[in-house]
């Protein structure tokens, strides 16, 4: 897999504004309508979408778009998902990472979301084109598809790589990550599962940190880790990190073993 990007992805991709802005009281107010009223969406409620506007490759494509997909096919989707140690990723992007990471592993099976067409198209042609048969691509916004559809302590690694930040304060409420959203996918982690998340957006780390230390079912951030994905292929937008010397944190959290409380209180 190319490890360079080509003229078309750099002219799509640009620096970021600073840091993350972090208002609590906006953000508690944002996270209630998130959760009470879908507010956020990216393409909105699937059930209530009247038609797609891009076509999805025939069934029996290894591709999910939620309420479309025929009983047969979600019977489908959930034993590819029940049949291997799962891997899922949120906001794949055009799939370079994900691609490259499951011809890498093709014991396990990789689920990944990337609600804009245009690059989920892009990723599943990518896995055509290696043949692969251990990926399924969704084009659904994860935060509808996950609760409805994985089972709880099924999924071994959540990648969250690169979130967009939403910088607008109007469209803040299209991040992905939330302390609802976090209790469902510690809660979609085997016991000892990783969330991965990635980002050259300063401020996001400790965001993530916080909103981990509420989680119960979390332990705190873990650098060692990080040994795990040393090797692992890098994003569209990791690699123009790289080539423009934007540095990306990294954060690692493993679901309790135990399915208890935390044990110590996060220090202050
Ligand atoms: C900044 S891009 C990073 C893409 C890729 N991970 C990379 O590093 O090159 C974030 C991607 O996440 C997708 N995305 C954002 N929220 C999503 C969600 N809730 N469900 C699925 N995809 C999402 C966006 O469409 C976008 O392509």
């Amino acid at each position: 897999m190319s490890n360079t990007l080509s003229g078309k992805h750099r002219g799509a991709i640009r620096r970021g504004r600073g840091e993350l802005d972090i208002d609590p009281q906006q953000l508690a107010e944002i996270w209630l309508r998130q959760q009470q009223e879908g507010k956020g969406l990216i393409g909105g409620d699937p059930a209530r979408r009247p038609r797609w506007k891009h076509p999805a490759p025939p069934e029996p494509a290894p591709w999910y778009r939620h309420g479309l997909a025929s009983p047969t096919h979600t019977q489908r989707l959930y034993e590819f998902l029940a049949a291997a140690p799962l891997e899922v990723e949120i906001g794949a992007g055009d799939g370079r990472f994900i691609v490259a990471w499951a011809q890498r592993h093709p014991q396990r099976h990789f689920l990944a979301f990337e609600v804009r067409w245009k690059y989920a198209r892009r990723m599943y042609a990518r896995a055509q084109k290696h043949g692969l048969t251990n990926l399924w691509v969704s084009d659904n916004d994860a935060r509808v598809v996950i609760p409805e559809v994985l089972p709880d302590a099924s999924v071994e690694v959540f990648h969250i790589l690169m979130p967009d930040p939403w910088w607008k304060p109007k469209h803040q409420a299209k991040r992905l990550l939330a302390p609802w959203f976090l209790s469902i996918l510690a809660r979609k982690l085997t016991p000892g599962g990783i969330l991965r998340v990635e980002t050259d957006v300063k401020g996001y780390p400790e965001f993530v940190e916080t909103l981990a230390a509420s989680e119960p079912l979390l332990a705190l951030h873990n650098p060692a880790l990080e040994a795990r994905f040393a090797d692992a292929p890098l994003t569209t937008r990791q690699i123009w990190c790289r080539d423009h010397g934007v540095p990306v944190y990294r954060r690692f959290f493993r679901r309790r073993l135990a399915a208890s409380a935390r044990l110590t209180p996060p220090k202050k």
